[in-house]
């Protein structure tokens, strides 16, 4: 087996008595309490969290928000699930009750799971991204998302056009990006459901805007590899199509990339391009194995971030889906340290998404998105980490045995948002609608 490597910036600060002071959504001060108690105003309010880790929050770098409720779908390989299932529950949101619905089930679930940011497709109707970002912005929450653009193999009901999809996504970015704290993806579903007019549209638009991300599908599974060669027979494979129509750079996340090549990962190196490991997600779909210690060789390191993409995936936890990363690369036969597996599902979910200037770590001046993770929140949980002589120990306990249980609190820019107190910004918590 070979272990992974941990570059400095993967190294983890761990405080056993530790103070993170908040002011105004932003982390002010953070160190041992014995030296940042003493500097606090009188009369400061104090969450105190005993026995627990307090982390920055988790980033999901790619997840379906539509799909909330079609978790657990039980069915065939991707093509075949888009089919039977997925389009079905994207057709009902053309409701938009529905689509707001969907939205406060989805935010409040990623909430109840320690994660404060997600880059999550919505679906092809415009009022599928106004009901998300409303909904983000009554939580302050920070979310990148977009409007799909499907012009082609798919349902009649869920496809735009060219001009349509052009239009709907300029307007969205002009409503939406970087009020509060949204932010907007361009969102072809996947090469084949976009012809080559409206992935150059796509392009076109990101040259207007080049501040918003870009967020699609890549190489997922080797059926959709084989029929994007046959839709797109003069590119030189999946990447070429997206690359040859402007769609490479930084803020351009894909998600999968279970397929690529050596050409493929350099291209991502090459350009800042960031792929979104998505391992419960392949391993529920049959889709394959990532190579994530060949995308992460320090030669030419591609952004990789960890995301759930719900509803493929099984799991909102980001957690589990670090436990899950690491069973992908045992069948690959690499070790996956449980350290650099925290750092994809924080800072380096936030390089991938190229928003580490806001979040992913605990320095001061970041936004201040928290999780507190309890390692006794189970009976198995709690002895294990008993035993556990290292934080690496720890984190590894509750990457492989831990799931939402494990959330104490999560707090979003300074605010807690646990159980008891989702409601207090206008809905009610996943579970209790
Ligand atoms: N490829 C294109 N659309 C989808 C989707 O909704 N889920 C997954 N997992 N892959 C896709
Ligand atoms: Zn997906």
């Amino acid at each position: 087996m070979t272990p992974f490597r941990l570059p400095v910036r993967e190294c983890l600060v761990h405080q056993v008595d530790g103070v993170i002071v908040v002011e105004d959504g932003l982390i002010r001060d953070v160190g041992p309490a014995a030296d940042v108690l003493p500097r606090l105003p009188e009369g400061t309010r104090v969450d105190h969290h005993p026995g627990c880790l307090v982390g920055p929050g988790f980033i999901d770098s790619h997840a379906h928000y539509a799909q909330t409720d079609m978790i657990a779908t039980h069915g065939g390989r991707l093509i075949d699930w888009l089919r039977d299932h997925v389009y079905a529950a994207e057709e009902r949101m053309a409701e938009p009750a529905h689509a707001t619905a969907m939205a406060r089930r989805f935010l409040s679930e990623l909430l109840r799971n320690g994660t404060t940011t997600a880059l999550t497709f919505a679906t092809v109707h415009r009022h599928s991204v106004d009901a998300l970002f409303g909904a983000a912005s009554t939580l302050d929450m920070r979310v990148i998302a977009g409007k799909v653009l499907m012009d082609r193999n798919a349902p009649e009901a869920l496809r735009d056009t060219v001009e349509s999809g052009y239009r709907d996504s300029r307007d969205l970015i002009g409503a939406w990006h970087g009020k509060g704290r949204n932010m907007y993806a361009i969102t072809p579903r996947f090469a084949p459901t976009s012809g080559d007019e409206q992935l150059a549209a796509a392009g076109e638009l990101w040259r207007e805007f080049p501040d918003v991300h870009v967020h699609s599908h890549l190489s997922e599974n080797r059926d959709e590899v084989a029929w994007v060669r046959e839709l797109f027979p003069e590119r030189s494979g999946y990447l070429d199509v997206y690359h040859h129509h402007g769609l490479t750079g930084r803020r351009a996340v894909y998600a999968h990339g279970v397929h690529l090549g050596e050409d493929e990962l350099r291209l991502c190196h090459d350009t800042g391009t960031a792929i979104a490991h998505c391992p419960t997600s392949n391993n529920f779909l049959g889709s394959g194995l990532f190579p994530l210690h060949e995308a992460l060789d320090p030669e030419r390191p591609v952004r990789v971030g960890l995301g759930t993409d719900v509803g493929a995936g099984t799991t909102f936890s980001l957690p589990a889906t670090m436990g899950e990363a690491y069973k992908v690369a045992q069948l690959r036969g690499h070790s996956l340290d449980p350290l650099r597996s925290l750092y994809l599902a924080t800072l380096g979910g936030a390089v991938a998404l190229d928003i580490d200037h806001y979040v992913g770590t605990l320095t001061p001046g970041h936004e201040a998105d928290l999780v507190v993770l309890d390692p006794h929140a189970t009976p198995l949980l709690s002895r294990r980490a008993n035993t556990a002589e290292s934080i690496s120990e720890l984190v590894f306990a509750l990457s492989i045995l831990g799931d939402d249980r494990v959330v104490r609190r999560t707090y979003v820019a300074g605010r807690p948002v646990g159980p008891d107190d989702v409601s207090a910004f206008g809905f009610a918590p996943a579970g209790r609608s």
